[in-house]
């Protein structure tokens, strides 16, 4: 499926926040999202039929890069986008000078962390109680990946 890649600016604010909304059980607030651009920031959004149907928010700071949001549009999920797009980043930020990746998943998103693991990520870290939502609680598992 033909596919392209954008660095999406605050002009996609409202789409990207759409499929936060739709792919997220807790998605991100709208003023956190529209904090995630400018440019201490790393972001990119893939492109199916002309229509953004996914995105990341990731930083970059000297040779290590975070990913603090990944999401594909449910209605588009289960169909090899988010790999695409994950090695979109991997790629972009390697190019970069990238040499080690970071990231926090939650401790119940299996989807998103044999994703994660299919592109190399390893676990090496736990943070209790990381994900707070009223009074549900959620650990995170960090994980960490390095240049082949
Ligand atoms: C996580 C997410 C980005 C994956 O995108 P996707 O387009 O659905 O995934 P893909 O079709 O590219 O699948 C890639 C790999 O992910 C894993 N995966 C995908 N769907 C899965 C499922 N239903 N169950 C288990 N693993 C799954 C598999 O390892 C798969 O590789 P495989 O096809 O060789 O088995 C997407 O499901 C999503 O947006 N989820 C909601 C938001 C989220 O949880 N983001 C991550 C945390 S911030």
């Amino acid at each position: 499926m033909k596919i392209e890649f954008i660095v999406p600016d605050k002009t996609h604010l409202q789409a990207l926040y759409d499929i936060e909304c739709r792919a997220h059980q807790y998605p991100w607030s709208h003023h956190l999202l529209s904090s995630n651009f400018g440019n201490r920031y790393f972001n990119g959004a893939i492109l199916h039929q002309q229509q953004i149907i996914g995105f990341y928010i990731a930083d970059l700071l000297l040779d290590e890069s975070t990913l603090l949001n990944i999401c594909i549009d449910p209605a588009w999920q289960g169909h090899g986008f988010g790999q695409q797009l994950l090695e979109h980043y991997l790629q972009q930020t390697a190019a970069r000078g990238c040499i080690q990746w970071w990231l926090e998943v939650r401790a119940s998103n299996i989807t998103a962390q044999n994703l994660y693991q299919k592109m190399g990520y390893h676990e090496v870290g736990l943070r209790k109680n990381y994900y707070q939502n009223g009074n549900v609680s959620e650990d995170a598992f960090v994980m960490q990946r390095f240049q082949d």
